[in-house]
């Protein structure tokens, strides 16, 4: 057997785990259609937060325009995707250490070339990734905005996404039209976790989940979660100015808090996820798959 099919043998009895056997690193992705809602800083608190619940997490920025993790947090990346993808590196080795023992990777051109990767190759990047299920509990992937093929693909591949939309109608109408894609281009869609950012108070932000909710429901037959609703707080673009995560630097922000709230709610679906935290490699797989189509 070689070595493409025994991999695609693992990937095969790793979907069909069951909840008893050793769990995976869960792949969440981050999405929104419209651009400029939040994502990137929801990303980088999101695991400062489940750093502090003691939750090891990785964080790919997978954005191919411009990959802001690292100017948010003010930490310079030495290497990227791209080593990783062209096997010049191990994955370890490529990651960056970031605030509270988080880690990254860095996107760049290596998103785009794993297309292109011959089976042999794809199997040495895919193994290669395979040593992020040992180190994190969670990986968050910063995807770009839109309906882009790039961007669903990451989406599709992960099996939870949490889609940021904020109170702008534009923003609501983007954020359903992925919904819609994502429903006419796979047959089982992730579990889309929305959180609602920027809005003036917590009833207005309910209020814009319930309503994306039930048109979801009614027109495309896909119930949505509800992650959590994010005030506007001008400590966010604060922070950013800062280069300091907001987490760390206005622990006491109303943002702050709501980040936090959104932590708690994700560790508390956690079990229901479990047996669905499909690590690393089954997600990697997917990706290829997806990028390939
Ligand atoms: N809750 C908030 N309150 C106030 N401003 C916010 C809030 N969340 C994000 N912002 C501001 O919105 C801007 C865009 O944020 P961010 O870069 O995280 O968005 P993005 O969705 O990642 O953008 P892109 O689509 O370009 O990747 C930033 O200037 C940030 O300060
Ligand atoms: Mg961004």
């Amino acid at each position: 057997m070689d070595q493409a099919n025994r991999l695609r043998d693992i990937v095969k009895s790793r979907e069909h785990q069951t909840v008893h056997e050793p769990v995976t690193s869960r792949v969440i992705a981050v999405t929104s259609g419209k651009g400029g809602v939040g994502k990137t800083n929801l990303t980088l608190n999101l695991a400062i937060g489940l750093r502090k619940l003691d939750k090891r997490v990785v964080i790919i920025d997978a954005d191919l325009g411009l990959s802001n993790i690292e100017v948010l947090s003010g930490v310079i990346p030495r290497f990227n995707f791209g080593d990783v993808v062209n096997s010049k590196m191990k994955l370890e080795s490529a990651l960056t250490d970031g605030p509270l023992g988080l880690k990254f990777l860095s996107g760049g051109a290596g998103l785009t070339a794993l297309a292109n990767l011959s089976e042999k190759q794809i199997s040495v990047v895919i193994n290669n990734f395979g040593a992020l299920d040992e180190i994190s509990d969670i990986i968050l992937i910063d995807t770009g905005a839109g309906i882009s093929k790039n961007v669903l693909s990451f989406v599709k591949a992960s099996n939870e996404t949490i889609l940021v939309v904020t109170p702008e109608p534009t923003s609501i109408a983007d954020a359903y039209a992925i919904i819609k894609s994502l429903k006419r281009a796979s047959l089982q869609t992730p579990v889309l976790k929305i959180v609602v950012n920027m809005v003036n108070n917590y009833s207005e932000g309910l209020d814009i989940f319930e309503k994306l909710n039930r048109v979801s429901e009614q027109f495309l037959g896909i119930s949505l979660e509800n992650a959590g609703v994010i005030p506007f707080d001008y400590c966010v673009p604060r922070a950013v100015k800062r280069q300091e995560p907001l987490t760390l630097c206005f622990p006491r922000a109303e943002s702050t808090k709501s980040i936090e709230n959104i932590c708690l709610k994700l560790l508390n679906m956690e079990p229901k996820y479990r047996h669905n935290a499909c690590g690393i490699a089954i997600f990697m797989n997917r990706l290829v798959n997806n990028l390939r189509a």
